[in-house]
């Protein structure tokens, strides 16, 4: 037995000898590493396993939380059009990319409930382009329709199922008005409203003639102007001569850009579609009009990070009269 035991004490040491010999070449927490003995070496070992082992334990419901944790971003504007001087509250959703809140969406569609909206508008990429939970989807959305008119347009990901005709065609069915580069006027507690939803996919999106039609066309209209579109770019970050920015009207409710994916503390939104790295419009208020969804969903990418879905609660009030 004491044979036993020298040996394998000397196979220790030899070991110890060995890895003191690359030692200069390691790092000083290295170096202090391979200078302990065998027992201390298994035990700090085990101890990072247990660690790393904790770490990867904690990915799964951290990638939940950060997909999953529902959030109101609440904005207030004012405008003259306010006629009837009572606020008109909308509830702004965008890019649920087929995802569910809950079973068939109960979750969110409880939390725009809690916030009384007096219209719901919907900005697109409502499915996903694999179209899944299609039935789901259009069940939720009729049951929109008992809140609060609610009114809808095309992303760039529903023609992609091959189902755009029959989905516009379902969503109508449940009340929703979906506007397919069309026109609709409601009457929002003695407010009219004139809504506008483009479809860009649906025109030439380098041929900014159409679009240039339908806003002048609204531009003309009573009440307050709405526009409603999946992309957020031609408001202002295209060529001035061609940007909607130029035309009057009191809002616009756009998506697509999944609020910059990621949010670094300090800089901003990391990646939107078409805009590339470090966007300059991703989630917010732009230009007291521009209202961006950071959206619901995830397209391709299956991580927000920093970057919660969120409804939008924008709050149009009457002008001040001072
Ligand atoms: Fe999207």
């Amino acid at each position: 037995m004491a044979t036993i035991d020298t040996m394998s004490l000397s196979k220790s040491a030899l070991k110890q000898s060995r890895l003191l010999k690359y030692a200069p070449l390691l790092p000083s927490a290295a170096r202090r590493f391979a200078r302990l003995d065998t027992c201390r070496r298994y035990l700090l070992t085990a101890l990072v396993l247990v660690v790393i082992l904790i770490g990867c334990a904690m990915i799964p419901p951290f990638v939940r939380h950060q997909n999953n944790d529902l959030r109101v971003r609440e904005i207030a504007v004012s405008s003259d059009r306010i006629v009837s001087g009572q606020a008109v509250r909308i509830a702004h959703l965008s890019d649920l990319h087929s995802k569910q809140f809950g079973q068939g969406n109960s979750e969110l569609l409880a939390k725009i409930q809690s916030l009384e909206p007096d219209l719901i508008v919907n900005t697109g990429d409502t499915l996903h382009q694999s179209g899944d939970y299609y039935e789901e989807i259009v069940t939720f959305f009729g049951q929109l329709t008992d809140i609060a008119p609610t009114v809808s347009v095309m992303g760039n990901h529903e023609p992609r199922t091959g189902k755009r005709a029959d989905f516009i065609r379902d969503l109508q069915a449940e009340g929703i008005h979906f506007l397919d580069n069309e026109f609709l006027q409601l009457d929002i507690g003695g407010t009219p409203v004139s809504l506008l939803g483009i479809d860009e996919r649906y025109f030439d999106r380098l041929d900014s003639r159409a679009h240039e039609l339908l806003l002048q066309e609204l531009s003309e209209m009573s009440g307050l102007r709405v526009v409603l579109s999946h992309y957020p770019n031609e408001f202002s970050l295209i060529e001035e001569d061609r940007a909607w920015n130029r035309f009057d009207f009191e809002l616009m409710f756009a998506g697509h850009a999944h609020g910059g994916q990621w949010i670094v503390p300090g800089i901003g939104g990391l990646f939107a579609p078409e805009q590339w790295l470090f966007p300059v419009q991703y989630r917010g208020l732009y230009e007291n009009r521009l209202v961006l969804s950071p959206g619901l969903g995830n397209s391709h990418f299956p991580l927000r990070l920093n970057n919660f879905p969120e409804i939008m609660l924008v709050e149009v009030g009457p002008a001040s009269t001072d």
